[in-house]
């Protein structure tokens, strides 16, 4: 038996019992002759000392060893002098009779403590030391956790969890495929799927009408902080049901997370709030509703004063910020700047201080009266030491946006997100349907399986561009301080309307034939009617642990370029290789 305790079970309790450990020295340093030293495995740190008087032999093993040496100690459990309360063993230590080295290491190449001296490349590279650390054993602890609780919440409601297949044909997710080549057929590929989408409607075609999955998806889109390319939903589908169904079944399984998981209650019921006013008060169809700072319409107030940006803008707006009154020229300039950059898009800034005293200060003084600034600040609910950040533009949803993006920014300013807080919503009521200028085309808001609201069928069938772009959809998002971690919609299962679906897409007969025939056809024997939604099981995971990056709660991530430092993946592969794929690979200019 290698050890008959973890490095993290043993209390004063457990004082006088002779015990063996096994584990990582994390630390070991002499003091006065006796050596301490601190060793770790996945459940915590426990202190072992080899005494001064000890046998020789123990004295120098103990002394020989290095950090992350792998080790089997034993000894008998001691009261500690100099207690540590911060640590769970921190009342003990194991006073030692024999050591093993079961194995050497070499130095590490960072130190493997909470706060790491390792850079995040050199951490990545070497990922399976970094997960030695503490921080990323709770975080996989929680991650484990929350698939657990998510597993007996739908299997005592029924669900059943159903693999479907990785290598597949495109699933229109609104990402680009992963592909697979195909050795067997030749110039075929596979797909990955971006999510299970198809196969979970085909099992509710099949009868199986409450399914989920813990699901890896692929998607070959742009990363950041709450993007992978391969991810983890949590996928589901019901059948027989509606909107109200699905939303209350999920509504329950979050508040039992957070109840289970984080010993947090959640509102009940979680707040809904259509789309439209999503836009229109913060700028986001993922609002962070923790704090106020809501977008007003300035438009009717703000316009026929002479001053051409406004006067000729199709949308006026602002977000008041509270307290920043006494921003200086040189932060307000720099928030100028800063809306102007690429990311947010901004042509420009106007601001509008409401001093203490009831004045006015403005970069617009030169069109606009104290009295036409005192109109403003009311249509922009401001008070007295608010700083009223204006934009405008020709398309509302644009500015509106870009406030969005702003509020957001002032709100980490200001330090009004905290991860400690949490405010779930559900966003509904989308328009099914979203025109895209620059292609002229429509595109599917959610994806082309979401069903338009029964009551908006009549714009649905019409051929007017305006009709359509009224087509609500019963499709939902759960957004958790201003994350979006979970989406779906009550899906089409009758096949003429899939049909239109696709010839609203401008995606003609025989394409829709060939890329989604399988499911027009699925869809003639008897398809129920259904509806499902899938979480973003990583950014579940982050948000419980308070972190807006998913990277630290996937066991071996993939950094911004999509790489794998750690193998060294994605990589060339073989001629041998790409000769049976009948594969050429020719290098871009
Ligand atoms: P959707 O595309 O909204 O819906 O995805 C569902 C949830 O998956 C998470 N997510 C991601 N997480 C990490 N990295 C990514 N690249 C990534 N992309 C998406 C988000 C998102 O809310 N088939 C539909 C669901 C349905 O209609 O039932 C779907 O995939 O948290």
């Amino acid at each position: 038996m290698y050890r008959t305790h973890t490095c993290g079970e043993l209390r004063i309790q457990d004082k006088g019992r002779k015990v063996t450990l096994a584990g990582w020295i994390q630390k070991s340093r002499k003091l006065g002759g006796m050596t301490f030293i601190d060793l770790r495995d996945r459940y915590g740190i426990t202190q072992l000392v080899v005494e001064a008087d000890a046998p020789q032999k123990l004295v120098e093993t103990a002394t020989s060893l290095g950090r992350e040496f792998v080790i089997q100690a034993t000894g008998e459990v001691v009261e500690r002098q100099a207690k540590n309360p911060k640590m769970d063993t921190g009342d003990i230590e194991i006073k030692l009779e024999k050591i093993s080295i079961l194995n050497k290491s070499v130095t590490p190449p960072f130190t493997i403590e909470d706060e790491s001296d390792g850079g995040e490349d050199i951490r990545a590279k070497y990922r399976y030391l970094d997960l030695r650390r503490n921080p990323l054993r709770k975080a996989l602890t929680l991650r484990h956790r929350v698939a657990h609780e998510v597993r007996n919440y739908l299997d005592a409601r029924g669900f059943l969890e159903i693999e479907t297949p990785y290598l597949i044909k495109s699933t229109p997710e609104g990402a680009r495929d992963f592909v697979v080549p195909s050795r067997m057929n030749q110039g075929q590929f596979y797909a990955l799927p971006q999510s299970p989408q198809t196969f979970k409607q085909l099992l509710m075609v099949a009868g199986y009408d409450r399914y989920f999955q813990i699901v890896r998806c692929f998607r070959d889109e742009d990363l950041r902080a709450d993007r992978q390319p391969e991810f983890t939903q949590i996928d589901c589908e019901m059948s027989f049901v509606e909107q109200e169904d699905v939303l209350n079944t999920f509504e329950g399984m979050m508040r039992t997370l957070f109840k289970n998981v984080l010993d947090v209650e959640i509102p009940n019921p979680i707040p809904r709030m259509s789309w439209y006013d999503a836009m229109d008060k913060y700028g986001s169809d993922k609002p962070d509703i923790r704090y106020g700072m809501t977008i007003h319409d300035l438009t009717a107030v703000a316009k026929g004063k002479g001053f051409g940006v406004l006067d000729g803008a199709a949308y006026i707006g602002s977000i008041a910020v509270p307290g920043a009154a006494e921003y200086t020229r040189k932060q307000v300039d720099e928030l100028t700047e800063w809306v102007k950059r690429p990311q947010v898009g901004a042509k420009g800034l106007i601001y509008i201080r409401v001093n203490a005293d009831g004045t006015y200060k403005s970069s617009i003084d030169k069109f606009y009266s104290p009295q036409d600034l005192a109109k403003i600040a009311e249509a922009a609910e401001a008070k007295a030491g608010d700083l009223i950040l204006v934009m405008s533009g020709d398309n509302m949803r644009k500015v509106q946006t870009m406030l969005g993006v702003l509020r957001i920014e002032m709100g980490n300013r200001l330090g009004l997100r905290n991860p400690k807080e949490f405010a779930p919503l559900w966003i509904v009521d989308f328009p099914l349907l979203e025109w895209d200028d620059e292609t002229q085309r429509f595109y599917a808001m959610h994806h082309p399986f979401t069903a338009p609201k029964p009551e908006h069928e009549k714009w649905f069938y019409s051929n007017a561009k305006e009709d359509l772009e009224r087509v609500c959809a019963n499709a939902y998002d759960f957004v958790l301080n201003g994350t979006e971690l979970g989406g779906g919609s009550i899906r089409i299962h009758n096949a003429d309307m899939q049909k239109r679906m696709f010839e609203v897409l401008g995606i003609g007969p025989e394409e829709a034939e060939y890329k989604f025939g399988f499911i027009i056809n699925a869809f003639k024997f008897g398809a129920p009617p259904h509806g499902g939604l899938a979480f973003g099981f990583d950014r579940v995971c982050a948000l419980f642990g308070g972190s807006d990056s998913i990277r630290d709660y996937i066991a071996f991530p993939k950094n911004n370029q999509g790489r794998d430092v750690m193998i060294d993946s994605p990589s060339q592969i073989d001629q041998e290789q790409l000769d049976e794929l009948a594969i050429d690979v020719r290098k871009h200019e």
